[in-house]
């Protein structure tokens, strides 16, 4: 016996019914769900330091660190539906903390990094360490780790906050404590974790512990990774997409510093402009010295010290020095996709490995 053909009446009711038992056709989404490749949604997009740097010293008269906790200005993509992200995975922002203030002391799941911007004389206390920070050393808060800040100085301190915040956010993993007190006592030795694990030491016997899925150096001084970046500009050849690149390096396993996050320096020449490529991993750039231009899926983003830009997942990405040497310090999502096995790189092969340039990011 021959069946009827459903008609669009029966399959709109039948997906009615299914929607009120709280179940629905695959069928219906398999296409919009399973793509090809990432649909993206966040943009190339940058902050100039010349636009965030008024507007957070602004915060600092209208809001009291004691008030905020933590006076941070985000990095929003507008593409970012959550309103979290600089990316879809990585949070990205930048923290105030004015002369004689305390940011009080708690600890999370999401690890941290912090790029320091601007000012002296502020530390963080990770774990009863105090930690001093000054501009451009690298300073982590991993996940878990009490931490505050304070400033001992006589001058506004500024740095970038680098976060997993939007990963955590998706995996429902964000726990938070508030710790008993203002701020913790320092009772570590000063600098013990840069001292004890940050030397190319690292103990031995009993004190040796297993390899930690974060780094147990708490700070990556700015004149130790200048000086060997520049050691590996004097002995090695440029990467063609690049340029003189390094790795903050966990000294416990060799591994990246975070579990979530990647930390990289690199230096791009004056004159030098890397081939285009692109890859499974989005990532959070600032300009740590000198000046240049980007160019993210044809977009073109002229930047300069202090400046902070977004290059979202499988975005086309090249970089260029034309008037002086640059300093790129990024942080990336790339541990995470690394350790799924999901990494994919891929070169720009069009026009001798060159985007054209379509807009041109900021312009009237
Ligand atoms: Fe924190
Ligand atoms: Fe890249």
């Amino acid at each position: 016996m021959a069946v009827a053909s459903p008609t669009q009446d029966d399959r709109q009711q039948y997906y009615e019914e299914l929607e009120g038992l709280q179940m629905g056709p695959l069928w219906a989404i398999l296409r919009s769900t399973l793509t090809r490749e990432p649909q993206r949604r966040e943009v190339p997009f940058l902050w100039p330091w010349s636009v965030v740097r008024p507007q957070l010293l602004r915060a600092g008269k209208l809001v009291t660190a004691a008030e905020a906790e933590r006076r941070v200005l985000m990095f929003l993509n507008p593409g970012n539906p959550a309103r979290i992200g600089a990316t879809a995975t990585l949070y990205a922002a930048m923290q105030l903390i004015l002369p004689g203030e305390c940011a009080r002391a708690h600890r999370h799941t999401p690890a941290a990094l912090r790029f320091i911007v601007e000012g002296e004389g502020a530390f963080t206390c990770v774990n009863e360490e105090k930690v001093t920070m000054s501009p451009r050393d690298l300073v982590l808060t991993p996940p878990m780790v009490w931490h505050d800040h304070g400033n001992d100085g006589g001058q506004p301190v500024m740095w970038l906050d680098g976060l997993d915040i939007p990963l955590l956010l998706s995996l429902n993993g964000v726990f938070f404590e508030e710790y008993d007190g203002e701020a913790q006592p320092s009772s570590m030795p000063p600098a013990r974790s840069e001292r004890l694990y940050g030397r190319g030491l690292f103990p031995g016997g009993s004190a040796a512990g297993p390899a930690q899925s974060y780094s147990p150096v708490w700070t990556y001084r700015w004149v130790d990774a200048r000086e060997a970046l520049d050691c590996l500009r004097r002995s090695s050849e440029p990467d063609p997409f690049d340029g003189f690149i390094l790795r903050y390096v966990n000294p416990s396993s060799g591994g990246e510093v975070l579990a979530t996050i990647g930390c990289r320096l690199q230096l791009i020449p004056k004159g030098i402009h890397t081939r285009a490529h692109r890859h499974s991993t989005s990532c959070v750039y600032h300009v740590a010295e000198g000046s240049g231009f980007s160019v993210v899926n044809g977009v073109r983003l002229d930047w300069r010290h202090g400046d902070t830009f977004a290059v979202p997942i499988w975005c086309w990405h090249e970089h260029a020095a034309d008037a002086e040497d640059a300093v790129l310090f990024s942080f990336s999502d790339e541990p995470v996709i690394g350790a799924l096995g999901h990494r994919r790189e891929q070169a720009y092969l069009g026009n001798g490995g060159f985007q054209a340039v379509e807009s041109v990011f900021g312009a009237k």
